[in-house]
Order: C-alpha cells, then sequence, then structure tokens
C-alpha cells in the first residue's frame, strides 16, 4: 500500500498503540498536502473528538483569525497535533502518550516535507528542542536542518485563558510572515 495522507488516516483508524485510542476518536491532521507551512498542536479537545478533524474549537476559532492576520487560509497549510486522541477531560498528555503518537507525526512530517514547521505551545515545541521554553523561543525561528526551520508559537489556547497573550500570539504571526517573506526574497 502506497503511503499518502490518505492511506496514513486508515491505518490511523485501524491502530491501537496508544491507550487513549480506547476512548476517544482518531484526529490526524488536515490541510494541503503540498503546504510549505506545518502547524502542530498539542492534543484534540473535545469538538475535534467529535468531528474528527484538528483545530475546530474555540482554539481553533482563534487559530483561523491569527492566519487570517497573514493573509493565509487552512487550504494554505497543514494543521496538525503531537497526540492524535482526545485525553480525558483534556488532561496534558503524558510523556508515554506523546511518544506513542510520535510515529503518525513523524509520517505526516515526511510526506507533507514543510519547510516550516510551528509547534503550538510547549508539547510540540518539546518534540523539535527539548532544551528550549516556548516563553523564550515564541516568535523566533530555529534552524532545525538544512531544509527545515522550527517556528514556536504559543498555543491559541493559552491566550483563550489568559487574554494577555492575544497581542503576543498576533505579533508571533507576523514574526513568522515576516520570516516566510524574508526566504522567499
Ligand atoms: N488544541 C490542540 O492542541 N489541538 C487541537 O486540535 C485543538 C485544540
Amino acid at each position: 500500500m502506497e503511503l499518502t495522507l490518505d492511506t496514513l488516516q486508515e491505518t490511523l483508524k485501524a491502530w491501537n498503540g496508544c491507550a487513549l485510542a480506547n476512548g476517544a476518536n482518531p484526529v490526524l491532521g488536515e490541510g494541503n498536502p503540498h503546504a510549505e507551512v506545518m502547524f502542530i498542536g498539542e492534543a484534540p479537545g473535545k469538538r475535534e473528538d467529535e468531528m474528527q478533524r484538528p483545530f475546530v474549537g474555540q482554539a481553533g476559532k482563534l487559530l483561523d483569525e491569527l492566519l487570517a492576520s497573514i493573509g493565509f487560509a487552512r487550504k494554505d497549510v497543514y494543521i496538525s497535533n503531537v497526540v492524535k486522541y482526545r485525553p480525558p477531560e483534556n488532561r496534558d498528555p503524558t510523556d508515554e502518550e506523546k511518544a506513542q503518537c510520535m510515529p503518525w507525526l513523524m509520517l505526516e512530517i515526511a510526506l507533507i516535507k514543510p519547510k516550516v514547521i510551528v509547534p503550538l505551545g510547549r508539547h510540540a515545541l518539546g518534540h523539535f528542542f527539548s532544551k528550549l521554553s516556548i516563553t523564550n523561543a515564541h516568535g523566533t525561528a530555529q534552524k532545525l536542518t538544512d531544509s527545515i526551520t522550527v517556528f514556536p508559537i504559543y498555543h491559541p489556547a493559552a491566550a483563550l485563558h489568559n487574554g494577555g497573550l492575544r497581542g503576543d500570539l498576533f505579533q508571533d504571526f507576523a514574526n513568522l510572515k515576516a520570516f516566510l517573506d524574508s526566504q522567499t526574497a
């Protein structure tokens, strides 16, 4: 079977390698299969579990606004999560759950081949740079490989809990746009 986003989706549905899979629906990433920019959140929430789509709840609405603020729509980018199932009561995913779900994210990255990966929040950032803190690194470009830059940004849900972060988020997206423009100039 050829590995595509569609076959990945089908394979994930039949997977049972994470304890969270027993009580929740699988949520793979979605978006432009040729996207240059890939956003990675933490884990699906209630709405995402119901719809089996990433970032379709309140945090997703803010993510849509942030994308629009730099002239992007969801169809321009690819959006996924570290963990593919909703943790009970939206608790933080454990290290074990993150590790169990990691192959799916790696396969998505291998298929999309993004130039810029945007971890949203500390769980996704920790996958790429375990020693960087989101507080210090947000809104700055971090070279991962010759062809991939990681550009961490606060998780949109953080601004839903702490309104003071909303301005930082919009500023980080403006920085991201400036970085992307500088790469094509
Ligand atoms: N928060 C996330 O990290 N991911 C989602 O898909 C929704 C909310």
